[in-house]
């Protein structure tokens, strides 16, 4: 465990959403002190921790303990770990748990896990009761930079994923530093790519910083709560100016497209990509696309892959392990991604390190041949 517990090292990020505004409060010890936040804040006297099998053991019996001191009746779920949960049979199971807890609308349920417990458990209590109180304590590094903040929730289906979704914006975030040194290491890796993200879509000075100081964010202590700090301050800025993503909240998507593809085709299967992975490789062709297209510098992109390649993350697409399906399989998967409107293929692409863009008219033409040119086989 990391020793830095004062509460000096705590900071606080307000998403200031009118009546669904809520804070996110980033720092050690939080979830020892969650029952004392969570009651601070909510009416409700129940609530339904919802976690996943590798996370339970580790942090479950100290966030029911909190619960219970702060006078919150606890009820649990727990669920295998994996992209697999996202699914409508695992989201039965959610808000079965929840009502047979007797959660009413000002009760909460808790996700105490990564994205992938914070989708499904966000989405379980967006319907439940057409909507109960939503706390997530976000336990891996993407879902405290990302997963866990903006409201955005949902499972996957045999047609992609995220296809089937609510916004519901949590009523607050405990994003606790210390739960991230049980994260492995190959799964830290996964969510800096979204902390890089930021830096890229608009922010080239944190992307600069990051090239500096990543060793620092990785070793943990005051650059790893500023980095998660400044990432999440980073998604609440785009949320805030566009929640429902009716235009620039899709730069949040920067790599996503490929990435998504990616994941698609090689099944959701966290052995051999996971989506931090997938947003990793998906960025440097991103950035490799917008070069072809003549809209960077080659050397952008070369700037890109060098980081991430430095941190240690995938950047090509024959850095994933086994075969891909054949290029039209990719293709599909990028038409089915929910970004795509009236026919027309709608990517982030970049004139630059933080200078990117949402180009809603790109022909498909010109990503099947940048695909074949990248396709390892
Ligand atoms: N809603 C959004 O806006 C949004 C944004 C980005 C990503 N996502 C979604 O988030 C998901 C990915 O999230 P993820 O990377 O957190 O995946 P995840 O939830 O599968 O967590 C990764 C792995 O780490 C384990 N884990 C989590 N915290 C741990 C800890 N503290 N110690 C030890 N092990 C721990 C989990 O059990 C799991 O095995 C994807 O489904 C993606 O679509 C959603
Ligand atoms: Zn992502």
């Amino acid at each position: 465990m990391n020793a830095i517990t004062s509460a000096s090292d705590e900071r606080l990020v307000r998403v200031p959403l009118g009546e669904r505004a809520y804070d996110i409060l980033i720092g050690p010890g939080l979830i020892v002190r969650a029952g004392k936040e969570i009651a601070a804040r909510l009416m409700g006297r129940r609530a339904a921790i919802i976690t996943d099998e590798n996370v339970a053991p580790l942090y479950l019996d100290a966030l029911f303990a909190s619960l219970h001191e702060a006078g919150i009746q606890p009820s649990k779920l727990v669920l295998p770990a994996g992209e697999k949960t996202k699914s409508f049979e695992h989201l039965m199971a959610v808000c079965d748990a929840v009502l047979t807890a007797r959660v009413e609308r000002n009760d909460a349920v808790i996700a105490l896990g990564g994205g992938v417990i914070g989708d499904l458990a966000g989405f379980a209590a967006g319907i439940v009761r057409r909507g109960v109180r939503f706390v997530q304590v976000p336990t891996s590094l993407l879902s405290q930079v990302d997963s866990s903040v903006g409201g955005k929730t949902g499972i996957n289906t045999h047609h992609g994923k995220n296809l089937v979704g609510v916004f519901h914006q949590p009523d607050l975030v405990l994003a606790d530093t210390d739960v991230l040194n049980t994260l492995s290491e190959r799964e830290f890796r996964a969510g800096y790519a979204e902390v890089a993200k930021y830096g890229l879509i608009d922010k080239p000075d944190f992307f600069a910083w990051l090239e500096a100081n990543w060793k620092e964010v990785f070793s943990g202590g005051a650059a790893r709560i500023e980095a998660i700090a400044a990432s999440c301050q980073a998604k609440s800025d785009v949320v805030v100016a566009d929640e429902r993503e009716n235009g620039p909240r899709a730069l949040l998507n920067l790599g996503h497209t490929f990435g998504h593809a990616l994941e698609a085709a090689t099944a959701y299967d966290s052995r051999r990509l996971v989506h931090g992975e997938g947003v990793s490789i998906g960025m440097v062709l991103a950035h490799e696309f917008s070069s072809r297209l003549n809209l960077a510098s080659p050397d952008d992109a070369k700037r890109v892959e060098a980081h991430l390649k430095m941190v240690g993350l995938p950047t090509r697409m024959g850095d994933i392990p086994g075969e891909l399906p054949p290029v039209e399989v990719l293709m599909d998967a990028i038409a089915q991604d929910k970004k795509v409107k009236s026919g027309k293929l709608t990517f982030i692409l970049t004139r630059g390190i933080g200078q990117s863009f949402v180009a809603d008219d790109v022909p498909t033409s010109e990503v099947l041949s940048f695909l074949r040119e990248k396709h390892p086989q």
